[in-house]
């Protein structure tokens, strides 16, 4: 299993004052930060970070909501970090996502669920290379 996987916190849990809660259940839940920052989305970065979406009706709901405000990027370390960060963060659908993730505690609907967190090691590569140099991760 990898170690790594990277994690987004969304513009609508950034403009609702979250940033500070998410990040502390995230190290309370035994991952490690190593790269953190907060910046935006262009049309363009968003086009791209969910080019395996664009054929889905929703495509331009998704770009327009991720590119509307500052997000934080991140990539966290721990033993299983994608699988245990799904788990943490539950199902796409906060209506469906288990009490105490963070779509359950944060999330305000399916298209505005808070958090980003990669599904596969290779993923979890591609989106924390896409965001970070190799010397902004620690
Ligand atoms: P995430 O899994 O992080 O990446 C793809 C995103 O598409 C997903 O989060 C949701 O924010 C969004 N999404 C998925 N399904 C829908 C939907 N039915 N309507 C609007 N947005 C959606």
């Amino acid at each position: 299993a990898g170690k790594r996987t990277f994690t987004m916190i969304k513009p609508d849990a950034v403009e609702n004052g979250h940033i500070g809660a998410i990040l502390e259940k995230i190290t309370a839940s035994g991952f490690n930060i190593v790269a953190l920052k907060l910046t935006q989305l262009s049309k363009r970065d968003a086009e791209e970070f969910y080019a395996v979406h664009n054929e889905r009706p929703f495509f331009g709901e998704l770009v327009e909501f991720m590119t509307r405000g500052p997000i934080v990027a991140a990539i966290l370390e721990k033993e299983n970090a994608v699988s245990d960060f799904r788990t943490l963060i539950g199902a796409t659908n906060p209506s469906e996502a288990a009490e105490g993730t963070i779509r359950n505690l944060y999330a305000t609907s399916i298209g505005e669920n808070a958090v980003h967190g990669s599904d596969s090691d290779e993923n979890a590569a591609i989106e924390g290379a896409f965001h970070f140099s190799g010397r902004e991760i620690f």
